[in-house]
């Protein structure tokens, strides 16, 4: 991979960094999930960060993942949070862009309890419709490439023929 950073958007449970470490380890190059290096940072999971700071300080925290992203990181597949583009709308000078897109009734098939517990804007499966549904044309915007990721294998072909 000759190129900047490939950075992979989606809903929550769209299988981002499920694809993401499997295509960094068949690329032989690195992976990085911003709800990770936020939690390393911060030495707290997402969800106290969400309870005890509140979501708009979690956006700042994604924003400063950002730029450090931006001025640090290259040929690295990275992963986002499913609002990172949301609030992030400059992504694409971070990389580029694919957006894994996935039915929401496929969603909730991959989501277990312990899956929705890490994910406090997923709680309220009504709500996490509504922002699915809301979400979708700004991921679609936002994106250099949209993959209808509904098979791993064939998904992670996809990206390589892209890239
Ligand atoms: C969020 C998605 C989560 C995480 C946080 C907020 C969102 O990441 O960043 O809970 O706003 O959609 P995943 O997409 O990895 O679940």
């Amino acid at each position: 991979m000759s190129l900047g950073n490939i950075i992979l958007t989606g809903f929550m449970g769209s299988g981002k960094s499920t694809i993401g470490r499997v295509l960094a380890k068949e690329l032989n190059t690195y992976f990085l999930d911003t709800d990770n290096l936020i939690e390393n940072f911060e030495n707290k999971t997402i969800s106290e960060i969400f309870e005890r700071d509140g979501e708009e300080a979690f956006r700042e925290k994604e924003r400063y993942c950002f730029n450090w992203i931006k001025n640090n990181v290259r040929n690295t597949i990275i992963s986002v949070g499913g609002g990172f583009p949301i609030f992030i709308p400059e992504i694409k000078e971070a990389g580029t862009v694919i957006y894994l897109k996935v039915d929401f009734e496929d969603i909730l098939k991959r989501m277990n309890e312990e899956e929705i517990k890490k994910r406090p804007l997923f709680k309220d499966i009504k709500k996490a419709k509504e922002l699915f549904n809301k979400r979708n044309e700004v991921y679609e915007k936002l994106a250099d490439y949209i993959i209808e990721n509904k098979d791993i294998k064939e998904t992670i072909k996809k990206i390589k023929d892209i890239i």
